[in-house]
């Protein structure tokens, strides 16, 4: 990690600063997550990219993308993760890792893996590339390629992941689990550890965007979410000291939300491939909010004044029962985009808390399932780019 930019910081802009009166404790972010664009070849049915996709088009170029990482650099952060849709769409991204870098900061690819290939994946090591993420749909390869909808997914993710960890670069392979894979979380981390990667992440689908069309597909069993509690434990156990194993419950069979994004304007940023600053992923659902864009103004100034930020940072804008809670400052009242989606009222608790008037609801929609085909992503393709929303 890139240790040395604690020298390059401002000291007034060190972490737990206030604005002064009312204004919530500003901290510095420690991550960007840097949305290189919306294209994807595959068809995930839970893909997080927002419904309304950034054409190419308007994609940032390499010099402004430059300049953001210099900012955040800057104002604090200490990793980028390089992301998507695959980033590997972009022609330019050896050019944009190296100004990452370059810039002190610690550079993570998160990759489908298709569309990268082994001669790409050495350049962007050469270009000071630090970490790579690679995402499978499952240890059992006709399923994988089903659940991302293109033929050979599998086989090509195995491996540009052998050739990372030949190149000797940390690898992180991160499962999504859903009602389909979620019994083969052992073959799966067992995988992981079999190419050599360091961490593993078993992800649960999360319920917004694209993945609300299919959740009643994806949405795991009640006998199953025990059954994958106790295979992770054992996993860790057995794998001590070989792999990192990260997991955590799915939100709606969970007591207690996630403190989603570290908290609202407290740990990270998110840039998205046409320029606007958003506090998580999925923030333009919540409506209403106004984003502030890198073209028109410094990443610290975003941070520090952009209203969206602004909207739910701190404690303050908690209704009951957050308001009084002894977890406020532990998971920040959850998830606003899942609040807003499952509420109408993104200042409301996150409804996978059990202490949520509206939790009934969430016990309600976590027993609908229904096996019908996934509804896949049908992410852009130059012909169709028209149809995009901007
Ligand atoms: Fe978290 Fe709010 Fe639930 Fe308390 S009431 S645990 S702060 S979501
Ligand atoms: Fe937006 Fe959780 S995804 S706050």
């Amino acid at each position: 990690m890139a240790a040395d930019k604690q020298d390059h910081l401002s000291p007034t802009r060190t972490s737990g600063l206030t604005n002064g009166g009312e204004e919530p404790a500003l901290h510095r972010p420690i991550g960007l997550l840097a949305e290189l664009t919306h294209r994807c070849p595959l068809g995930c049915p839970y893909c997080s990219n927002p419904l309304a996709l950034d054409p190419r088009e308007r994609e940032l170029d390499s010099p402004t993308w430059t300049r953001v990482f210099g900012e955040a650099a800057a104002l604090g952060v200490l990793q980028v993760h390089l992301s998507g849709g695959e980033p590997g769409a972009r022609r330019d991204l050896v050019e944009i890792t190296a100004a990452a870098h370059s810039s002190g900061l610690y550079t993570n690819l998160i990759t489908s893996a298709v569309g990268i290939t082994a001669n790409t994946v050495e350049k962007l090591v050469d270009a000071g590339l630090d970490h790579v993420q690679i995402s499978i749909q499952d240890s059992d390869a006709a399923s994988a390629d089903h659940i991302a909808n293109y033929p050979s997914a599998f086989a090509r993710k195995r491996a540009l992941a052998d050739r990372v960890v030949a190149l000797k670069i940390p690898l992180t392979v991160n499962c999504v689990v859903h009602r389909a894979n979620i019994d083969r979380i052992r073959a799966m981390v067992e995988l992981a550890v079999s190419i050599g990667a360091s961490r593993v992440e078993i992800a649960h689908v999360q319920y917004y965007g694209w993945a609300l069309r299919n959740r009643a597909s994806l949405m795991p069993t009640a006998d199953q979410v025990p059954r994958a509690v106790k295979a992770v434990e054992e996993l860790r156990k057995r794998y001590h000291g070989k792999i990192v194993i990260d997991a955590v419950l799915p939100d709606y069979y969970a007591r207690f939300p996630k403190p989603c994004v570290g908290g609202w304007g407290r740990r990270s940023l998110n840039v998205t491939p046409a320029g606007k600053v958003l506090p998580c992923h999925a923030a333009e659902v919540i409506p209403n909010l106004e984003f502030w864009h890198v073209q028109d103004h410094s990443l610290a100034d975003i941070w520090a004044n952009s209203p969206a930020f602004k909207a739910f940072r701190g404690t303050a804008w908690m209704k009951e029962p957050c308001r009084s809670c002894e977890r406020r400052e532990i998971d920040y009242g959850g998830c606003r985009c899942q609040a807003f989606m499952l509420t109408g009222d993104a200042a409301a608790a996150d409804p996978v808390c059990h202490l949520s008037p509206h939790h009934p609801n969430v016990v309600a929609l976590a027993a609908r399932q229904y096996d019908e085909p996934y509804s896949y992503r049908l992410n852009p393709r130059k012909a169709d780019s028209d149809a995009l929303v901007g």
